[in-house]
């Protein structure tokens, strides 16, 4: 279903249409903008909500990214990643949360104003000082990248930023993932990107196309993590159970 087929958030609310959704299906799996919406349609619906994108999180594409990196890495406990581009994005958010959950330390690059919402930022410290991981957010991505075992960028202009596509350019000039970016991280680092990719903005077609990328096995972990995620929430133990 999309917007322009149904009277989502036209003629029916978030809420309402959750309780007919939750009549009628098994789960939710809903891309949005608002996030706001998403708490509404969840706080409304007896059946499971997945997020699977908003403005502010992007949490199915951290468990297809963490199983990736599982695969090329093993144990994801004392791995560090860094995140460099729109730190303010659905996706900066997330490997914050994401990562430090994972037991990971989490380093997030961006220019100043494109920094990760403040409570986020503490939410995801609270949770490394959990796991024994680590959450930081700075300013110059060389740092971020040095010593890395990950390394990764998104989009500069994500769905319905359109419009400011040239400041974006202009502000993330100095963040795009090149060669010698790279040459900063471990040797034997892996690139993620949870595409669409743009080649020569946030990354140099040498570093997507080269040995180091490993995007095309994160794609198609989109497909196991969603299934995994989607088995779980069906086949969970349910309070009282
Ligand atoms: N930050 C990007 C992620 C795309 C999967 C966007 O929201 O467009």
């Amino acid at each position: 279903m999309n917007a322009g087929e149904s009277q989502l958030g036209i003629k029916e609310s978030f809420s309402d249409t959750a309780r007919v959704l939750s009549r009628m299906m098994s789960l939710i799996v809903w891309r949005t903008f608002a996030h706001s919406g998403l708490e509404e349609m969840a706080a409304s619906a007896t059946i499971p909500v997945i997020n699977s994108l908003s403005d502010d999180f992007h949490p199915c594409q951290i468990l297809a990214d963490l199983q990736t990196i599982r695969e090329n890495k093993g144990d994801l406990r004392g791995l560090t990643a860094a995140y460099v581009g729109d730190a303010a994005n659905n996706m900066g958010h997330s490997y914050l949360l994401g990562f430090a959950t994972a037991g990971m330390h989490i380093r997030v690059a961006g220019p100043e104003g494109y920094h990760p919402r403040a409570d986020i930022i503490a939410d995801a410290e609270r949770i490394a000082a959990e796991t024994g991981g680590s959450a930081s957010v700075m300013v110059d991505p060389a740092t971020a990248v040095t010593g890395a075992d990950v390394v990764i960028t998104d989009s500069w202009v994500s769905m319905g930023m359109e419009d400011e596509k040239a400041e974006r350019i202009a502000a993330f000039g100095a963040y795009r993932v090149t060669s010698e970016l790279m040459a900063q991280a471990k040797p034997e680092a892996i690139f993620l990107h949870c595409l669409p990719a743009y080649r020569e903005y946030e990354v140099a077609a040498e570093v997507i196309d080269g040995p180091q990328s490993v995007v095309w096995d994160e794609a198609e972990n989109r497909v196991h993590a969603q299934k995994a995620l989607m088995t779980w929430l069906l086949t969970r133990p349910q309070d009282g159970e």
